[in-house]
């Protein structure tokens, strides 16, 4: 069993679904159930500031939801804008730092501009890291860091050969974070949809039915007690696990490009 102490995860990546079936449920308009959110937003990431949680990814937006019906995508792009400008000072009084990730520019502007003037007013806190993927896809991701790298090849800057993971995961949007140790999807389903795909890589996933309204502080805390029992072992074997890989006998072997393993993504003292 993990020390509970350092069982919190660093970094947890929600997909926040379930808000047109909170609200169908209550024979409310959908965007009721988007509103409602807005607060089940707010008592997590209070709960995730209070626990030291490093890192707070949420999806918010995706690429795919553009496909929704006109009036639904209008009146979130209102919530956002509205949410942001409100919520801004509270994440600052609350030394939050906000982060968006997605492409922005296909926002209206007033939205872009929420946007701009949270993160500036938030940037140099230094709590809760809160991201909020809006228009983002795990591909979008990973083709604008291959983008960015075919043009520095195009200048003479980079040698094709020289692309390997770390330089690829370098130009991705939550470079500098760490990544994600804890995947959680609310509302029923068990799917990533083209969520964060590269940095999930080594995630503990979670899916759970309650719908994101009803995701409070109680709902965290099972997520977490999930996570705690978990034993992360990043293509170790258990026994190289519980030792901390120590053992001369149970060292990591070469792999097959020569390398040595170096300290393998994500892991942590306690629940590699
Ligand atoms: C998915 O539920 C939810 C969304 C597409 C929107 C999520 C947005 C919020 C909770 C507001 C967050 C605001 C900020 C500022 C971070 P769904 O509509 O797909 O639910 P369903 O599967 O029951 O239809």
């Amino acid at each position: 069993m993990n020390d509970p102490a350092q069982s919190i995860p660093r970094h947890i990546a929600i997909i926040m679904d379930g808000n047109g079936r909170w609200a169908e449920r209550r024979s409310l308009p959908r965007f009721a159930g988007h509103r409602a959110g807005v607060e089940a937003v707010r008592e997590v990431v209070r709960a995730c500031s209070a626990l030291n949680v490093g890192v707070l990814t949420l999806f918010a937006f995706s690429s795919e939801n553009w496909r929704r019906p006109r009036i639904e995508v209008t009146l979130l792009m209102r919530l956002f804008t509205s949410a942001l400008a409100r919520e801004a000072r509270r994440l600052h009084g609350a030394n939050v730092r906000l982060r968006v990730i997605g492409g922005r520019a296909a926002f209206p502007a007033r939205l872009q501009r929420a946007i701009a003037d949270a993160e500036e007013l938030t940037r140099g806190n230094t709590g809760l890291e809160l991201v909020v993927a809006a228009n983002y896809g795990g591909r979008w991701d990973i083709a604008e860091a291959a983008r960015e790298l075919a043009r520095r090849v195009a200048r003479g800057e980079l040698a094709p050969d020289a692309i390997d993971e770390a330089l690829l995961g370098s130009a991705l949007s939550l470079a500098d974070l760490p990544e994600p140790d804890l995947f959680i999807r609310t509302g029923g389903e068990q799917r990533i949809s083209n969520f964060l795909l590269w940095q999930l890589a080594y995630c503990e996933l979670y899916f759970t039915d309650t719908l994101w309204p009803d995701f409070g502080v109680a709902a965290l805390q099972q997520a977490l007690g999930s996570f705690a029992r978990r034993q992360r072992r990043f293509g170790r074997t258990g026994d190289q696990v519980n030792t901390g890989g120590s053992s001369m006998l149970l060292e990591s072997a070469p792999r097959p490009d020569g390398t040595t393993d170096p300290d393998s993504p994500g892991v942590r003292a306690n629940s590699a």
